[in-house]
């Protein structure tokens, strides 16, 4: 992306911050799946803020993209979720996988537990099982639109509406950055929005599988996410580093 064009989308975003300090999250997608059609995709994760999303979006435009990066290490009750919510919204969430050789590559070299041996390791199995495959999805996209919030750790604390993503090279959009846990229960359970019934066993955040456990009553969200590690890191890359 050239200087100038670039410039120009981070005067966008700072416009389109001003502008949506009074919108919900559904006047929020609405803006980008008008704006943006056909170069916007929601990036759900199938946890239960992506659950709300994709509820408020499809009843916005039945047509929108969904996409969900499949890393082989999920939960079976998220490959569940997929089946469910597909059915439910008469949609079909595009499931991005990663290359065939990079996987076994590192498997074959490092483990195919490698994440437990090390941070690096672990770093590198989130960038060929989620970052890569995500660079992928976002390549004809113009904005992607994330259930980041405030709340969920103090690494999110400043995320907002709309962010220039420079990393690549798009807009990010969250429209859910300010709704409290309370906000989004209160709006699945009006709604009727389909969950992962692990919710409901401790785990706020889902993730991989090897990678995620139930957090403990006064835990911080995110607690349960590569929980062993030390210095401790609760990101992988997705979204901050
Ligand atoms: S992560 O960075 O730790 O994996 P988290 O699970 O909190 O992220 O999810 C934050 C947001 O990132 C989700 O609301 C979703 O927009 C996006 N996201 C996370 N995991 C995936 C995934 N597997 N596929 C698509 N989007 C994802
Ligand atoms: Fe690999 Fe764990 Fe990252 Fe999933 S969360 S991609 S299993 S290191």
């Amino acid at each position: 992306m050239e200087q100038g064009e670039e410039q120009g989308y981070r005067n966008i975003v700072e416009k389109l911050n001003s502008r949506f300090k009074k919108y919900g999250p559904e006047e929020i997608i609405r803006y980008f799946l008008a704006e943006f059609e056909g170069k916007v995709a929601i990036s759900s994760s199938m946890g239960i803020e992506d659950q709300v999303l994709t509820d408020m979006a499809v009843k916005i435009n039945p047509e929108v993209k969904i996409f969900t990066l499949d890393t082989g290490r999920l939960f079976p009750e998220t490959y569940d979720l997929i089946r469910k919510t597909n059915g439910y919204y008469g949609v079909k969430i595009q499931v991005y996988f990663p290359e065939s050789g990079d996987v076994e590559a590192m498997v074959n070299e490092k483990g195919i537990n490698l994440f437990y041996e090390s941070i690096e390791y672990r770093k590198q199995c989130c960038h060929v099982r989620k970052l890569k495959p995500l660079s992928r999805a976002l390549k004809p996209l113009d904005a992607w639109i994330c259930g980041l919030r405030t709340e969920q750790s103090v690494t999110r604390i400043l995320t907002r509406h709309v962010e220039w993503d420079e990393k690549n090279g798009l807009i990010k959009v969250n429209p859910l950055s300010e709704w409290l846990g309370k906000d989004i229960w209160d709006y699945v359970h009006k709604h009727n929005v389909p969950y992962n019934p692990l919710h409901d066993q401790g785990f706020p955040s889902i993730g991989c599988q090897p990678c995620t456990r139930a957090v403990k009553p006064g835990e911080d969200l995110r607690a349960g996410r590569w929980w062993w590690e030390q210095p401790e890191q609760k990101e992988c890359g997705l979204h901050r580093k």
